[in-house]
């Protein structure tokens, strides 16, 4: 892990309550997906290529129409007001800040409209509910807030079983919880379970909100080829690799070692991003080299915010940008084009 992410997050366990440490922290069951996801980027060895002109080292890149500075995504996490009392809007303003992406969830703590108006390029990352007209309200809210993408998140039908959550209770204020969805609950008094995901979701979800909005989508939660090539055929814009940060099945397979297989059976036809474990910018460089279009960072966005605010969120994806420009440097690489699997190689001996 990056030095300044470490620090970050040491910061963060000092300050942030218990339960709230927890409730980011944790992992699904006995954490061993948690465990074996950020390991597994450090199980590949570089290969780079000596004597090349890498006086400038050129990280841009487009996704879906979004120009970034750096393939680097914040990637789609509940409840930020519990780290930070601007909430997503200043994780909004720190990633744009940083020419990163954000991925916004369904159960973020702040209204769209507000994180929307802060946000450079940002995705709207979609639970589709039991209750589907409070998911259409809510994606054609986001659309309207300037949303430029659907993330539909395909591994939660339930949501995965946290030991060190369970029967912790975080103290929420009630406006704060579920804030994008409580004005499409009306008076009802089953809102919780209207707003549980509905676990009957399948691939036609897909279309339905491509018809909803208009807006591309891309399936999160994948980790084999067939599942992507489902994916794209049902109409997905793009997939991300992903097991969830850990916290749906555990023993799921590690992104990383995932990935290669989905960038082979989507054979160039779609971007496929990946996320899970990556802290640092060579955790990145093997991600890209390995196929990927971009790289979502998870949990140090949220240590990062609970100790800075936006300057913390921007000082830890660019620290995470600066680390890959030096190791695309170093691997002999100029931009992004240039990288490719030949790049990367399994270590000896498992680590
Ligand atoms: C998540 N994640 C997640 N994913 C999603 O699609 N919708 C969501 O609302 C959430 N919420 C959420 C909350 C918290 C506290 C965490 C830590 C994660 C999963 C997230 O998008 C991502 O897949 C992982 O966090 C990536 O792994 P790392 O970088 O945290 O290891």
């Amino acid at each position: 892990m990056l030095a300044v992410l470490e620090e970050q997050l040491a910061a963060a366990q000092r300050s942030l309550p218990a339960p709230v440490y927890e409730y980011y922290a944790a992992g699904a069951g006995e954490e061993t997906t948690l465990a074996e996801s950020a390991r597994a980027w450090s199980a590949f060895r570089l290969r780079p290529r000596p004597l090349r002109d890498v006086s400038a080292v050129d990280l841009t890149t487009t996704l879906l129409g979004a120009p970034l500075e750096a393939p680097l995504l914040v990637a789609p996490m509940a409840f930020h007001r519990l780290a930070h009392e601007e909430a997503e809007a200043a994780t909004a303003r720190g990633t744009r800040e940083a020419g990163g992406l954000m991925v916004v969830s369904t159960r973020a703590s702040l209204a769209v409209e507000d994180i929307g108006a802060v946000a450079g390029p940002w995705w709207f990352q979609v639970y589709v509910m039991k209750d589907r007209d409070i998911t259409a309200r809510l994606v054609e809210r986001a659309a309207a807030s300037g949303a430029q993408a659907l993330v539909l998140t395909g591994d939660t039908p339930y949501v995965g079983v946290k030991r060190k959550v369970g029967g912790v209770r975080i103290d929420m204020p009630e406006d704060h919880f579920l804030v994008n969805l409580r004005r499409h609950l009306g008076d009802r008094v089953d809102g919780a379970a209207a707003a549980a995901q509905d676990p009957s979701v399948d691939l036609g979800a897909v279309e339905w909100l491509r018809r909803l909005t208009g807006l591309p989508v891309v399936v999160k939660g994948v980790l084999r080829g067939d599942a992507a090539q489902e994916c794209l055929d049902a109409g997905a814009a793009g997939v991300v690799v992903s097991n969830h940060g850990g916290r749906q099945l555990d023993r799921a397979v590690p992104s990383a070692l995932a990935l290669a297989e989905v960038v082979d059976a989507v054979a160039g036809r779609a971007p496929v991003l990946v996320d899970g474990g990556v802290r640092s910018g060579l955790d990145a460089l093997v991600a890209l080299a390995l196929g990927a279009s971009g790289v979502l960072v998870g949990r140090p966005v949220l240590w990062a915010l609970a100790h800075g605010g936006a300057d913390g969120v921007r000082a830890a994806l660019a620290a995470v940008r600066d680390d890959l420009a030096h190791a695309l440097a170093l691997c002999g690489a100029a931009s992004l084009a240039e990288l490719d699997r030949s790049f990367v190689v399994p270590a000896a001996a498992p680590v």
